[in-house]
């Protein structure tokens, strides 16, 4: 188990875009394990390769509902619209009102390279856009609706988690 830097916003590292994954090897195993487990630890839904400063097309996400790995991840659909709270683990003490989609379909490669396609709405859609919009270097804050603030009044039944 290896815990591993998370960069945070204003690294240049994060505004890279990230290379497919061509090698299905060891080393991505050992990268995925770490990025599983460095996600834990922050107490995150969410971790992009990116934000352990590789750049490679790779994401973990664990809503409560499992670890999902996905390599290569590409949104090849998308619908509808939901506006609720983000928060990203390179952007610690921070969260916004962000608009995404509110459903998604994700083609993406397991760890052995054996491609699927995962559809997901709601939180996990959220989810997944966040994390693969970090392999292009795009950062929720460029998207967001507003700022949250501490004294911000907003209230909202989804728990506020950092990706
Ligand atoms: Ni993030």
């Amino acid at each position: 188990m290896a815990i591993r830097k998370i960069v945070e916003l204003g690294e240049e590292k994060l505004r890279k875009i990230s290379k497919p994954v061509d090698k299905f090897d060891l080393r991505l195993r050992i990268l995925l394990k770490d990025m599983a487990d460095t996600m834990y630890k922050a107490e995150g839904v969410g971790l992009a390769a990116p934000q352990v400063g590789i750049l490679r097309r790779v994401v973990v996400v664990d809503i409560g509902d499992g670890l999902i790995e996905m390599v290569n991840p590409e949104i090849i659909s998308f619908s509808g619209e939901q506006t609720g709270p983000e928060g990203c683990l390179s952007v610690p003490g921070r969260s916004a009102i962000v608009t995404r989609p509110n459903e998604v379909t994700v083609r993406y490669q397991d760890r052995n390279g054996d491609e699927y396609e995962a559809s997901a709405e709601g939180f996990l859609a959220r989810a997944f856009c966040h994390e693969i919009d970090h392999l292009d270097g795009v950062i929720y804050v460029d998207k967001m609706d507003r700022e949250i603030f501490d004294d911000d009044d907003y209230e909202d039944d989804e728990e506020e988690e950092e990706e």
